[in-house]
This record gives C-alpha cells, sequence and structure tokens, in this order.
C-alpha cells in the first residue's frame, strides 16, 4: 500500500486489525509531498513506479492509500498493470449522502481530488438531490505530517474550514484524505455532537478481504503478518507517526528517487 506520507498510515490501522495474517509493504512517498497540488500526470508516474516497487517486494495486491492518488491514477494503474488488484481510496460521498439528514454535507479532500474527473463522476451519482461543500483544506496535510494534531494552527485551519459549512446546515462530514482520521478528535471537539463524520477505510478495508478472497488470495493461517514500512523522505519522521499511532510500529526503510526510478536508499546515516 501507499499513499504521500503517513496518511495511508490510518488505512493500515483498520487493514492490520481486520486482516491480521497479511504481509504488509507500507510506502510513504514523503520525498513528494504533498500531491495535492500537483497534476494526474506527475502523480500516475510516482504512483507507477511505487507500483513496480511494491511488485519487487512481491507484492499481490496494492492499496491506493490515498484518494488524491487514486484520483489521478487509479484507471491509469489499473490499465498499466492488467493483472494486479488494486484498491483505491475515494470520498465517502454515498454513505455520506445516505447519512445526512439535512441533505447537506461537507467534503473535505485536496485540490487535486476535488478537480478530478472521479471526483466529478460521484459527485454526478451519488450527490443528487444534496447540497454538497467542498474545501481543499489548504495546509493541513503538513500539519498532519509535521504531528501537530490537536495544536492551535490546526484548530484553526479546521475551524476555519467548517465554521461555513456548518453555518449552511451541513451535518454530515466527510473525510476525503486519508491523512485526515488523524485529526479525527480534533474535528469532533469543534464540530460538537450530532454532525456525522465519515471515514472510509473501514469499508475500504472491508473491500479489500473481499478482493482477495475472490482472486484467492488470502492468507489462510493464524499467523501474525510482517510489516515493512519504506519512505522516499526521512525515516525518523516516518518512524515518529508510526509509533504514536500504530499498535506494531516497525522501523522504516529508507528509499530513494533516481531519474523517476525508486531504489533503496542509504538513510540519514
Ligand atoms: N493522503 C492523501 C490523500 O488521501 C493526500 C496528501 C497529499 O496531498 O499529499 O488525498
Amino acid at each position: 500500500m501507499f499513499d504521500s506520507g503517513v496518511g495511508g498510515l490510518s488505512v493500515l490501522i483498520h487493514l492490520r486489525r481486520q486482516l491480521p495474517a497479511e504481509d504488509v509493504v507500507y510506502f510513504a512517498d514523503q520525498g513528494h509531498i504533498p500531491y495535492g497540488p500537483r497534476p494526474a500526470e506527475e502523480i500516475q508516474a510516482f504512483a507507477a513506479e511505487i507500483t513496480r516497487f511494491l511488485l519487487r517486494l512481491r507484492s499481490k495486491l496494492v492499496i491506493v492509500a490515498c484518494n488524491t492518488a487514486t484520483a489521478a491514477a487509479l484507471d491509469y494503474l489499473r490499465s498499466a498493470f492488467p493483472d494486479v488488484p488494486f484498491i483505491g481510496m475515494e470520498p465517502a460521498v454515498k454513505p455520506a449522502a445516505l447519512t445526512t439528514r439535512s441533505g447537506k454535507v461537507g467534503v473535505l479532500a485536496t485540490p487535486s481530488t476535488l478537480n478530478s474527473h472521479r471526483y466529478a463522476g460521484l459527485m454526478a451519482r451519488y450527490a443528487t438531490g444534496i447540497e454538497v461543500f467542498e474545501d481543499p483544506c489548504t495546509g493541513l496535510v503538513q500539519l498532519i505530517e509535521a504531528g501537530a494534531l490537536d495544536g492551535p494552527e490546526t484548530r484553526a485551519l479546521l475551524t476555519r474550514v467548517v465554521a461555513p459549512m456548518l453555518a449552511e446546515g451541513a451535518d454530515t462530514l466527510v473525510l476525503g484524505c486519508t491523512h485526515y482520521p488523524f485529526i479525527r478528535p480534533l474535528l469532533e471537539d469543534i464540530v460538537g455532537d450530532g454532525i456525522a463524520i465519515i471515514d472510509p477505510a473501514p469499508a475500504v478495508t472491508r473491500h479489500t478481504r473481499f478482493v482477495l478472497q475472490q482472486h484467492q488470495l488470502a492468507t489462510p493461517t493464524d499467523q501474525a503478518g510482517t510489516l515493512r514500512c519504506f519512505t522516499s523522505g526521512d525515516p525518523r519522521q516516518l518512524d515518529v507517526f508510526a509509533r504514536r499511532v500504530l499498535d506494531d510500529p516497525c522501523a522504516a526503510e529508507p528509499v530513494e528517487w533516481h531519474n523517476n526510478r525508486l531504489i533503496a536508499g542509504q538513510g540519514p546515516g
């Protein structure tokens, strides 16, 4: 599985709980974060090389644990690697439309996700008859990467994002970026009771289990699966975050980008 940074760890948490026997390789492209403001073609090139890297480590299925990379690159990956089962993440517009009682929903995502064809398709299919307010949450991914999950700057940014949505009557908020579940407690504190917050990660994990079984790829044992984490950024940064949020963190291994190719890195020494 991969993400631009620590966001996919919010999916990994559910994966380790629901599919404890599976060996997992997690790749954080922290050398390129944030993906949110980048053009789709660039994200497609990153995603294709990361997929090759994960396949070299004998991955049997790839979870694109990033809404931005899913929006930009999932269709491209499926056509470039037709034999690989891919699972993507997308903003939970459909569950939100089924949940809202006021008919008003707020979507928190990155600019690239909100501007994508994939998101436009989701809206056309599932957002009929409801009103949707969107915000690209500029700077939020960087604050989360820096570990500022409940500081005053993050609180101020989130308040700025959700206050207009709540003022319009939104009663349901969609976490449309895998980084955002890590600020969920702060968000709950800001919005108070009576506002539903939807994270698609548990549903995506259930879908992963289904796809593994469908392809007869599920690991048929009770033994605990292994975890390896890689980053194209500073492994120490990933370690600090992983220790904070994972029950079973592992030491991150460095990988470097050279001429658009990923090679094992030396680390900071
Ligand atoms: N975690 C990613 C997502 O789900 C995006 C973070 C970024 O902008 O790099 O959209």
